[in-house]
């Protein structure tokens, strides 16, 4: 069986670490954004199928160096051609049912359990949905039992049909395939309404479910995993204080107080009296003396000076 993962997105909202790294390979604890998925796919799936576009060749680089036990074929857009051309520019590979993902979603999913309803269900397509407060943000749809009858990409505030919604986790047939016309498609806006009447279902499920496409929406998702027991401690410390639940992997703590839900990687350091809450110090980076920080993304290398106080930020290295 094949998995295909959407990955070709530019990031924006996750700038300017998605300047330099593709959104898929940013970290989320000890392994890419796109490493969670592949990681999570049943073992009948033998070939993941990754539609690139945006910073192609670092994905690329990536998969050469990295066995994922599964044989990987990336294939790239020129142009990005939105989420439903991505899926048309990939069909020579598509001939049986196949899994589809969103390349930034952590979740608690059980993709066995999706794929047996779906199997149950008939029909072109199953989305796995999500209930959220405020769905705004997200593709929402309307439902009659398990039939999904309307679809309605990020509807202005108040106007949604429902609060549940598209968790960008699908099971499809390759007949979707003659449903996405050439160039630039959107699955959700173009296809999704076009294809309600040939058996399109929608399957819920419990647990944890997160798109990591923001700064804020990033250290949910750590947060979910950290309270699943991906939590770790191998920083190297001295007289430093740490609190709860975190990823430390490699990181010098001294005279500080750090957590919870912190992730630290290898060659990161946080210097005496700081504080550090909630955020990611990617590799190399650095926290001065006297800092606080809290619910920021450190990018590779990145520093915060001495006395510096940052919350909700998004640093990058800056060449001196
Ligand atoms: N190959 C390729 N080409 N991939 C793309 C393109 C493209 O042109 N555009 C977006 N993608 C990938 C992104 O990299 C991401 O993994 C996925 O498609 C979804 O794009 P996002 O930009 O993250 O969309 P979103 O979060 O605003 O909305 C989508 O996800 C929500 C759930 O998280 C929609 O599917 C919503 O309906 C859904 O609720
Ligand atoms: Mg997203």
């Amino acid at each position: 069986m094949k998995a295909l993962i959407l990955a070709g997105g530019m990031g924006t909202r996750l700038r300017p670490l998605t300047f330099s790294t593709p959104k898929p390979l940013l970290p989320l604890l000890d392994r890419p954004m796109v490493m969670h998925i592949i990681d999570s796919l049943p073992e009948e799936v033998d070939t993941v199928v990754l539609a690139v576009s945006y910073m192609k060749d670092q994905l690329e680089s990536f998969f050469r160096q990295h066995d994922c036990g599964r044989r990987i074929v990336l294939v790239n857009e020129e142009e990005p051609l939105g989420t439903g051309g991505a899926i048309r520019n990939v069909r020579q590979h598509l001939d049986d049912t196949f899994f589809c993902f969103n390349g930034d979603i952590i979740s608690s999913l059980d993709l066995r359990d999706l794929l047996a309803f779906h199997r149950r269900h008939g029909g072109i397509g199953t989305l796995s949905l999500w209930q959220v407060p405020d769905p705004s943000a997200f593709g929402v749809v309307g439902m009659d039992g398990e039939r999904i009858i309307d679809f309605q990409e990020k509807p202005a505030p108040g106007t949604a049909i429902s609060d549940l919604i598209n968790a960008g986790v699908y099971v499809f047939q390759p007949e979707l395939l003659d449903h996405i016309p050439s160039g630039v498609v959107s699955l959700e806006r173009k296809v999704f309404p076009s294809i309600l009447d040939r058996g399109l279902h929608g399957y819920r499920f419990q647990g944890y479910w997160v798109d990591c496409g923001t700064p804020e929406s990033y250290l949910r998702a750590q947060s979910e995993l950290l309270e699943h027991g991906r939590s770790m401690d191998r920083a190297r410390k001295r007289e430093a204080k740490v609190i709860g639940l975190n990823y430390l992997d490699r990181t010098d703590l001294n005279g500080c107080v750090i957590g919870p839900h912190v992730c630290a990687l290898p060659g990161s350091s946080i210097s005496e009296g700081s504080t550090v809450e909630r955020s990611v110090l990617m590799e190399g980076a650095k926290v001065g003396r006297g800092c606080r920080v809290k619910d920021c993304l450190l990018g590779p290398g990145a520093q915060v000076a001495d006395g510096e106080a940052v919350q909700g930020r998004v640093l990058a290295f800056l060449q001196p």
